[in-house]
């Protein structure tokens, strides 16, 4: 990829984001990073989903959150030991009830094919197993380059892994990318500038007093995770907040209609 490619324009990335992300789809009432819980986010009012990717043994990106299947899945142990062929044979809804088996867990091209048909965007979590913090986004850019609606602006791509935001930085200074962490690192300005990032993704609980206004006043996109009380949520973005990631879309859309931020 070219160098010189420009990363695009916090203010741009700001204002096209939406107020609530559903996360890991809408994981309060459909099965975590499926195709279901992308439904039902949509379903719910969400414009975005945040999900997390990681790769099968033949370097397919798709969705988990663990490493391990168990918890999840009707699968067992290490994901990364199975061909997404294999990963394809486990249920991924059963675990929440009957209502959701028979669901598979997707690749990140289904989950881009069905974004593009409900019209929503995306927060695509970088989340490697140990060692391909690099590979993971270079496949997980490669399949967004090749499937990713032409006319639509690229995923916000984030993850905890400084490793995975730098292969990201080189394979797409064009895709706007984010930092993941509990709190705000002492170090951020550094961290944001090395790594040429456009957001910061926090945890909510660890916020400090003013710590989101100054954020706001330097110009940073700050997202929250993962924020399920919706008056917390409202509050939250009235302090600065520029997004919430939330395991409840619905309730936190429906406490911002009634008092908007
Ligand atoms: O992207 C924010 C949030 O999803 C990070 O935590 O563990 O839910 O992926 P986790
Ligand atoms: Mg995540």
């Amino acid at each position: 990829m070219d160098g010189t490619v420009a990363t695009p324009p916090r203010a741009a990335l700001k204002a096209r984001l939406p107020l609530v992300v559903g996360h890991r789809g809408a994981r309060a009432a459909a099965p975590e990073n499926t195709l279901a819980g992308v439904r039902e986010a949509h379903g719910q009012g969400a414009r975005w989903v945040e999900v997390d990717v990681k790769l099968s043994r033949d370097g397919v990106p798709f969705l988990l959150h663990d490493d391990t299947l168990d918890r999840t899945t009707t699968g067992r142990g290490r994901a990364r030991t199975y061909a997404m062929a294999d990963l394809k044979a486990f249920d991924a809804g059963a675990f929440l009830g009957p209502a959701f088996a028979g669901e598979r867990l997707p690749t990140l091209a289904e989950l881009v094919s069905l974004l593009a048909g409900l019209d929503m965007g995306l927060n695509l979590e970088i989340k490697p197993c140990r060692g391909l913090e690099a590979e993971t986004a270079e496949r997980a850019v490669a399949v967004l380059r090749e499937t990713w609606p032409k006319d639509r602006p690229w995923p916000l791509l984030s993850s905890f892994s400084p490793k995975s935001l730098e292969a990201a930085a080189s394979v797409a200074p064009d895709m706007p990318r984010g930092l993941i962490a509990d709190r705000l690192p002492r170090d951020w300005r550094r961290i944001v500038a090395d790594l040429r990032l456009q957001t910061l993704h926090l945890g909510h609980e660890d916020l400090k007093p003013g710590q989101l206004a100054m954020l706001a006043g330097e110009g940073i996109p700050v997202l929250l995770w993962t924020v399920n009380d919706p008056i917390r949520a409202t509050a939250l973005l009235a302090e600065g907040a520029a997004a919430i990631i939330t395991d409840r879309p619905g309730a936190v859309l429906a406490a911002i209609d009634a008092a908007p931020p």
